[in-house]
């Protein structure tokens, strides 16, 4: 039996205690995010059972192909979070423009922007997806509907952010920033409670030497990305340097399990720029950001090749960015290359 039992509602009420600036304010937002994960992963866990496999026929902004799971995981978020008073809007992957707060419901001070189901591709073939969050407080005035301008701000300002991995257990990690820390919490479905499972994550640097991108697209990137990658391929360095420990390749497909792995680990997850996606195909506000902040609160980094994803102020609630997020070391490493 572990030492103590700590729910994530418990945890998030003794954080409320020791940091009261901190995570308290959005405790409930919290809750429900939490319950809207619990009510994801019984349905992601029953996939293969009933019928939310294969495609719903729609393509969403990105013109990539809905999963059913997509939507239904879009749909209980929505409806968890739209009603109990904390949101002036939410910004969704799977919706072009904001979604506004019913009029029937009061308006609160926060935004929630969030990727429902990430690995969308690997649902059918039973590995790990995930949901991405990320909270930023409102900049126009309470009681008004929620504005672009309330979720177009820099990773740098989010309250809180984190992910839940639908995987071998259903986990759920999140931090209120550096000072916070970060938090992994483990779903007992027997009682159906989050419990915390990993206090203080700290991403370990020096770092398993494991990178992480697809390197199927090696001929469609810039010749300093090719460098960067042959270096983890060989060992040798610029210098003429030569490690000859090398590197392990490690690549899931769902940004959250190869997130996930480089968190727990430490090594160094990318997904540079290519000639058919000019900017990176993976989006600021509901993917780059929330992780940026989770592994920034963790001694980590992140960064899209020259500064800091949380540097970033997004023109577009769908833009695009390369990422490079892991062991600081690495991504100083990364940097390096890219910046030569
Ligand atoms: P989503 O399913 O939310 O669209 O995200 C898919 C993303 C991300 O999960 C993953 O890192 C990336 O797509 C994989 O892209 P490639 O298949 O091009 O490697
Ligand atoms: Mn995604
Ligand atoms: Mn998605």
């Amino acid at each position: 039996m572990r030492s103590k039992v700590v729910t994530i509602d418990r945890h998030i009420i003794d954080q409320e205690r020791n940091h009261p600036g901190a995570s308290g304010r959005f405790s409930a937002l919290l809750y429900d995010i939490a319950l809207a994960a619990k009510i994801i992963s019984r349905e992601v866990n029953m996939a293969g059972l009933i019928d939310v496999l294969g495609r719903t026929g729609e393509r969403n902004v990105h013109g990539e192909q809905v999963q059913k799971l997509d939507a239904f995981a879009q749909e209980v978020i929505v409806k968890a979070m739209d009603h109990a008073g904390h949101l002036c809007c939410m910004v969704s992957e799977e919706c072009d423009e904001i979604i506004a707060i019913p009029e029937r419901f009061e308006l609160g001070n926060y935004v929630l922007l969030f990727d429902p189901l990430d690995g969308s591709s690997n649902i059918n073939v039973n590995v790990s997806i995930g949901t991405i969050f990320s909270i930023h407080q409102r900049v126009t005035p309470a009681g008004t509907p929620g504005t672009t301008s309330d979720c177009l701000q820099p990773g740098s300002r989010q309250l809180a952010a984190g992910y839940v991995i639908y995987g071998s257990s259903t986990m759920l990690v999140y931090t209120t920033g550096v000072e916070g820390g970060v938090h992994g919490f483990t779903l007992d479905p027997s009682i159906g409670e989050f419990l915390l499972s990993n206090p203080h994550i700290r991403i370990p640097d020096p770092p398993a030497r494991v990178y992480s991108v697809n390197e199927a697209y090696y001929s469609r990137w810039s010749e300093p990305q090719r460098r960067l990658t042959d270096h983890f391929r060989s060992g040798r360095d610029e210098g003429g340097g030569h490690d000859p420990e090398g590197y392990k390749s490690r690549y899931i497909g769902s940004l959250v399990s190869d997130a996930h792995r480089t968190l727990l680990q430490g090594g160094l997850f990318m997904y540079p720029a290519e000639t058919r996606a000019p900017a990176g195909k993976l989006r600021v506000l509901y993917e780059a950001a929330p992780l940026a902040l989770v592994f920034e609160a963790a001694g980590g980094r992140a960064s899209d090749g020259r500064r800091d994803i949380t540097s970033i102020v997004p023109t577009g609630l769908h833009d695009r960015t390369p990422l490079f997020l892991g062991s600081a070391s690495l991504v100083n490493v990364a940097e390096s290359y890219l910046q030569s």
